[in-house]
């Protein structure tokens, strides 16, 4: 087969990142960049592992960043399938952006749809369908403005942990967005619309532990691969049980990777069964599509909550920078390789090509 294979690189923003191309745009309203705009976005290195593991298995791989010239790229390339990585760079809806333009164009591609990509990009959203289906997760709302939490009612008690409605990578979550009181919770819900001109959603947090499963399949192929569990108890004193910004891209570097994964998550068989239940009722309320890695956390009776679901999830390749779904794949004997191209696979049999 001739496979595409979409991307977005990361861009540098005010010289603090390593990677080559200046960022340039601002948000709507003309506010400035956040530093951590291009934190979804992949590094050259990743795009360049995805490639080589995809030119094992196929003839030819077409690299097509998703950027303004990917419409006329995808047209006139015409690849047998995609593999889809592409993040999107802007827009609430960015990550259905090449998704869209493939359907158009009618250019099979892994992963989900345009539709499924933006409603769980927006947090508020899926957690509205998840809701739908009686699915847990955690009780929310959303603040648009940092008066309307000061001087609103407030349905559930604190800690509550505050983020962008719709962003990933934990991107915004920094260590101070759990917060135990109104005032806390006003300046951090100030700072999120401030800085990424959407709303916050804030959430009551749970205190059990946390897990996340990758899932591959469809239909009546769905499955779980071994579960991660994340504990936070090691982590130096003041950085809080959360998988943060700090924890995420701050204390574990693959020079000195965190040590607070377990895969398999030891845990007994009720609870297994209990959290692949949560996550695969939630993959299929939102209509995922061969691949996605869902992000689980106890409640304080320790049952299972859906917190989001991640339909374009991260794969490093290294296992010391920590990526969860080649961990959970590695650990029952997958390759990388092996795996985006079983995400090829299963999207094949998808299209029946
Ligand atoms: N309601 C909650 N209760 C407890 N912890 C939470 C809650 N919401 C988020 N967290 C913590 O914050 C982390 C990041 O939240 P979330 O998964 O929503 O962000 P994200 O940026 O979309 O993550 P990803 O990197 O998976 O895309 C979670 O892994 C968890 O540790
Ligand atoms: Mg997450």
């Amino acid at each position: 087969m001739r496979v595409g294979l979409t991307y977005n690189l990361k861009r540098e923003i005010g010289g603090n990142t390593p990677f080559e191309g200046r960022a340039s745009g601002k948000l709507p309203g003309g506010a400035a960049l956040p530093e951590d705009f291009y934190l979804e976005c992949d590094a050259p290195e990743t795009v360049g592992n995805v490639r080589d593991a995809l030119a094992e298995r196929h003839e030819e791989v077409i690299m097509i960043e998703a950027d303004e010239d990917a419409f006329e790229k995808l047209r006139s390339s015409r690849p047998d399938m995609v593999f889809n990585m592409a993040e999107g760079v802007w827009g609430a809806d960015r990550e259905s952006q090449m998704p869209a333009i493939m359907e158009m164009l009618r250019i099979p591609y892994t992963g989900s749809a345009p539709l499924t990509l933006a409603l769980c990009l927006n947090k508020g959203r899926a957690k509205e369908i998840l809701s739908h289906y009686g699915i847990p997760t955690p009780r929310y709302f959303l603040a648009d403005t940092p008066s309307s939490v000061e001087h609103g009612r407030l349905d559930f008690p604190f800690p509550m942990i505050v983020k962008p409605l719709v962003e990933g990578s934990s991107k915004g979550i920094k260590n101070d967005c759990l917060v135990k009181d109104k005032a806390e919770l006003v300046d951090r819900v100030a700072r999120i619309t401030k800085e990424y001109r959407q709303p916050g959603l804030v959430e009551e947090f749970l205190p059990g532990r946390e897990f996340t499963v990758a899932i591959l399949g469809n239909g009546s192929e769905v499955r779980a691969l071994p579960i991660v569990e994340i504990n936070y108890s090691s982590l130096p004193k003041g950085i809080n049980p959360i998988y943060s910004y700090e924890a995420k891209w701050v204390l574990d570097t693959p020079e000195t990777p965190l040590d607070i994964f377990t895969c398999p998550a030891a845990i007994d068989g009720g609870l297994k069964k209990a959290i692949e239940k949560a996550a695969i009722d939630a993959y299929k309320a939102l209509d995922v599509k061969d691949w996605c890695r869902i992000d689980i956390r106890l409640d304080s009776k320790g049952a299972p909550s859906v917190l989001e679901l991640n339909p374009l999830p991260g794969i490093l390749m290294d296992p010391k920078c920590n990526s969860c779904f080649p961990k959970a794949a590695r650990s029952e004997g997958m390759t990388f390789s092996g795996l985006v191209n079983a995400v090829v696979e299963i999207a094949r049999r998808r299209y029946g090509i």
